[in-house]
């Protein structure tokens, strides 16, 4: 009786507790229903590569599961079809040409890790806002968007500078000249680059000695020897370049820290995985959002020995098929920590598959399935066709396919709703919110016109007239394949965007998607007799579309794209610049453990 009237008594303390305890954590849960986020992007993917949409050979059951209990989008558009501009549009919801990250020239990506261009510091990302609100980010993988603006450590477009709290992975991407004994994709760019410069200041030299020896200006030897020096020191540099892009662009990075250079590239995945399965037990309070951004599927193809040989496509297709495993392993991660229901998971390619590469008759790069063309090309489907796939337990759909035009840039704005933030009022944004769409909450995707860009230049536009279900695409340009009728440029390394090499439609090329998604029956006014008209209300979205760009500074000039010495992230004392923490770590980890 004495405890129950004692108990009674303390009845007020009881509820004043109880309250205090419901306010905490009743506004923590108001906090946790935002969803963490995790995003998967593979390299240079083919829509025609992965199991759920509708490749029959290569194994993807990870992907598929996704799929399954998720949103199939079936058009999911890049905004340009190669790396840099099309993450760059990714990362900031805008055309790759607000920001100055399309190109005018024929090089249509960031060539050096020590060149000056990259995402310029005052574009805002996703992961920018998301972390303004509170979310912890992490990016693990391939970065592409830039390092340096002016010194070797200012880090101005470095991922960390962009919204991540965490990074691991390449500032620059995977390229042939990473792995020893491949043939090589930019040696001859960095020769011809340091040739320039040793021609150039030989000239200096020379120009110099001269003003010197006629007299004009006295100069003192001291300053003419020390400049043939460093002319001397560019040309041992170009004699001995071949190699050398592995120590210039193949590196690895955790946050500003080299920790590999160059890279050893057959640890990559395995070590990428680990971390990525670290981020995600560390941060499984949340809210996080990490960014997964595979070196899969690019040449050249690296893959660990438990996967050679095991699919029905060749290194190809070993390599896909480890990326779909690495997925496997990040996906258990998070149903392991109980996570399943407040991710929200995306999956996507960063643009379509690689056509011209090819080793031999060997075909080392994607599949676009019914889709003509493939990357480097801005108006073909293939190119800019991706798989994109949604998956969040009870809130969107299972096993649910849409059809309805998408985009990569609409992430921008969906993420940051999610995270409770604002998309930036000061700039044109182009993606919209999928959210409803994915929530089949509304039946229409909010994209009525794409712009569908190579370099700077407008090649094609899409046309999705809802009220008869047409998608139109308007081709102004087209690439010329070579050899003919080839379906890729296989005796470039890539399609041009412009010059000799491209044909000009006018009036344009027209198809109608909904009916012909694989661009092989171009209508006529005999054929479609809304030709003229559907042809005018494209024009007018153009000129619509053309008044809100304005000129920014560009990224990718030439200038601003060559390998500057200054400007190289090193790992050392430049120009001697390797290490390798990772053999280092794992010792002085072996000797803790012996002492
Ligand atoms: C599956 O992918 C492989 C490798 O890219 C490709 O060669 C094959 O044609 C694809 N199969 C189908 C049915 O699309
Ligand atoms: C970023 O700065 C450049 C150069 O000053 C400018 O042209 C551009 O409009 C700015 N972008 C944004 C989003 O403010």
């Amino acid at each position: 009786m004495e405890s129950l009237l004692r108990s009674y008594w303390n009845l007020p303390v009881l509820l004043f507790f109880s309250l205090l305890l419901w306010k905490t954590f009743g506004a923590r849960a108001g906090a946790d229903s935002r969803p963490n986020i995790l995003i998967l992007m593979a390299d240079d993917l083919g829509i025609g590569d992965v199991g759920c949409y509708g490749n029959d050979t290569i194994r993807t059951p990870n992907i598929d599961r996704l799929a399954k209990e998720g949103v199939k989008l079936t058009q999911h558009i890049s905004a340009a079809p190669l790396c840099t501009p099309s993450r760059a549009a990714f990362m900031t919801g805008r055309y790759a040409l607000r920001s100055g990250m399309d190109a005018i020239k024929s090089i249509r990506v960031l060539y050096w890790l020590g060149g000056p261009g990259g995402l310029p510091p005052n574009e805002t990302t996703f992961a920018k806002v998301l972390q303004q609100q509170g979310y912890t980010t992490g990016l693990i993988g391939k970065w592409h968007l830039g390092v340096n603006c002016e010194s070797r450590t200012d880090y101005c477009h470095h991922p960390l500078n962009h919204g991540f709290d965490y990074f691991y992975g390449m500032p620059f991407t995977l390229a042939n000249d990473c792995q020893l004994g491949e043939p090589p994709e930019q040696s001859a760019a960095l020769r011809s680059q340091l040739w320039f410069y040793t021609q150039m200041i030989a000239l200096a030299v020379l120009t110099v000695a001269i003003i010197k020896l006629t007299g004009l200006f006295s100069f003192s030897w001291k300053v003419i020897t020390s400049l043939a020096l460093f002319g001397f020191l560019f040309f041992i540099s170009w004699y001995t370049s071949f190699g050398f892009i592995r120590y210039w662009n193949c590196i690895m990075m955790r946050n500003y820290d080299i920790t590999e250079q160059p890279i050893k590239v057959e640890r990559a995945a395995s070590l990428m995985t680990k971390e990525a399965v670290s981020f995600i037990e560390r941060n499984k309070k949340g809210p996080f959002l990490l960014f997964v951004s595979f070196l899969h599927v690019h040449t050249p193809l690296v893959t660990s020995e438990r996967f050679i040989g095991r699919s029905r496509h060749g290194l190809y297709g070993d390599n896909v098929e480890e990326m779909d495993w690495m997925i496997g392993q990040i996906l258990e991660a998070v149903d392991k920590q109980g996570l399943q229901k407040n991710t929200l998971t995306y999956f996507v390619s960063d643009h379509g598959g690689f056509l011209e590469t090819r080793k031999g008759d060997v075909q080392l790069g994607g599949w676009n399935g019914i889709y003509k063309g493939g990357k480097g090309m801005g108006g073909w489907e293939g190119g800019i066709r991706v798989p994109g796939i949604f998956r969040w337990p009870g809130v969107l759909p299972a096993n649910t396919v849409i059809d309805e035009p998408t985009s990569l840039m609409d992430i921008y704005p969906t993420m940051i709703h999610l995270g409770g933030g604002k998309v930036p009022q000061d700039r044109v944004t182009d993606g919209h919110d999928l959210m409803p769409l994915l929530q089949r909450k509304v039946q229409y995707s909010d994209h009525e016109f794409m712009f569908h860009y190579c370099g700077v230049y407008l090649h094609a536009v899409r046309w999705h007239q809802k009220e008869v279900g047409a998608v139109w695409k308007a081709h102004y340009t087209t690439p010329v394949f070579s050899p003919k009728g080839a379906g890729a440029c296989y005796r470039k390394r890539m399609c041009p965007c412009a010059g000799e090499q491209v044909t000009h439609h006018d009036p344009p090329l027209l198809f109608d998607l909904s009916r012909d998604p694989s661009e092989s029956n171009p209508l006529s006014i005999a054929t479609e007799p809304q030709f003229d008209t559907i042809i005018k209300r494209i024009e007018e979205a153009v000129e619509e579309h053309r008044k809100t760009l304005t000129p920014v500074p560009l990224q990718l000039t030439w200038w601003n794209n060559i390998w500057k010495p200054w400007l190289q992230p090193c790992c050392g004392t430049f120009p001697m610049c390797w290490c390798d923490q990772e053999t280092e770590n794992r010792h002085s980890h072996l000797q803790e453990i012996k002492d």
